[in-house]
């Protein structure tokens, strides 16, 4: 396990579209378990292969919303493996989002609150199930990256041009 170093924009991988994982094994299990340590380092909720250099379908995704006795978030990974959205609520949500390949920048997003999602999991098994709230929302958001789509490009330009002043403000300063 390892934690590897996350691609950050205007890396060019960050508009790949990555390949779908062809067999669950031993491989797509270590990719797992580093990109897993990696989203912890970086303080993620969810990450991408893609923004760990690597072309493949895959997601590791873990919101950490609940808090363990000594204070510290409870971790529970899933890995998702060729992620299909299937279908999408008409009702909208929005959520702050953020990006560890955009750091330190955050934009309001609207999407569908729920989503029908199709993947595999670590061990090769089959879920097809409606997701909703903050996993619906992180799990539209690294498909996306999975097709070399960013948050920033569902906001409008102005939105968007100052997001990247600020990370190029951001970069400048430290
Ligand atoms: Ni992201």
């Amino acid at each position: 396990m390892a934690v590897l170093p996350i691609v950050e924009i205007p890396d060019p991988r960050l508009r790949l579209v990555s390949k779908p994982v062809e067999t669950v094994d031993d491989g797509t299990r270590a990719l797992v378990a580093d990109m897993t340590d990696t989203m912890y380092d970086a303080k993620g909720i969810g990450l991408a292969a893609i923004q760990v250099g690597v072309e493949s379908r895959v997601l590791v995704i873990d919101l950490q919303e609940q808090e363990g006795e000594d204070g510290r978030p409870i971790r529970d990974p899933h890995a998702y493996i060729n992620p299909e959205l299937l279908e999408v609520s008409e009702e909208l949500a929005s959520y702050n989002e953020g990006c560890l390949s955009i750091p330190e920048q955050y934009a309001d997003v609207e999407r569908p609150a729920r989503a029908r999602v199709r993947w595999l999991d670590e061990r090769g098994d089959a879920h097809d199930e409606w997701l909703e709230g903050l996993l619906a929302t992180c799990m539209q958001h690294e498909i996306d990256h999975l097709n070399g789509v960013l948050f920033v490009d569902h906001i409008s330009r102005l939105k968007r041009d100052m997001v990247l002043k600020k990370l190029a403000k951001l970069r400048r300063a430290t």
